[in-house]
């Protein structure tokens, strides 16, 4: 089962997920891009589910405004490709920290393994806007995964703490019922 945070549509197997599942098939197949499933981002989500979440909603959000979903989507997956656990990376002297630099290596990674247009580019390059003041967005597309990155991140972070709070209660409840 393939699925984006808080959404239901399965990915791989339902109707509402098709066009989704076509435009990045590819590289959800890609070694590289399942390498990603071997790095946490935030909480207990990967860097794959991570970007798979991104992607997914920067897609839908693009379909809705007849925008470039396609791109939107690839650029998506492609993000946070930089491939390594940014919590114990340690930048050389006088190289600046995985927030500044990370979106310029996944760029990196991409370009040298899949085609990546003018659009992708951006969408990848400046994800991280505004941390990264001087890349400013070019395209609407690129504003969208600006806050879709962010949102993600967010619940990627509150929900497994939401959900283990439920469990502390509900383990709570249960005591004092049969006490
Ligand atoms: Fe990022
Ligand atoms: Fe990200």
């Amino acid at each position: 089962m393939l699925k984006a945070i808080g959404s239901k549509v399965d990915l791989l197997k339902d109707e509402k997920g098709k066009t989704y599942y076509y435009f990045v098939s590819d590289l959800l197949e890609n070694e590289l891009v399942l390498k990603m499933n071997d790095f946490i981002q935030h909480g207990d989500t990967t860097c794959f589910q991570h970007c798979l979440n991104v992607s997914y909603y920067n897609y839908k959000i693009c379909s809705l405004f007849s925008w470039n979903a396609r791109a939107a989507a690839r650029a998506g997956l492609l993000h946070d490709l930089f491939l390594y656990d940014w919590h114990t990376y340690k930048p050389d002297k006088g190289e600046r920290l995985h927030g500044f630099t990370h979106a310029g290596t996944a760029l990196k990674n991409a370009s040298e393994n899949f085609y990546i247009s003018d659009l992708e580019k951006d969408i990848i390059e400046k994800h991280m806007f505004p941390l990264n003041i001087t890349a400013v967005p070019r395209y609407r597309e690129t504003l969208v995964i600006v806050l879709v990155d962010k949102y993600c991140g967010l619940l990627e972070t509150v929900i497994p703490r939401m959900k283990k709070a439920g469990k502390v209660f509900h383990r709570i409840s249960v005591r004092k019922r049969s006490a």
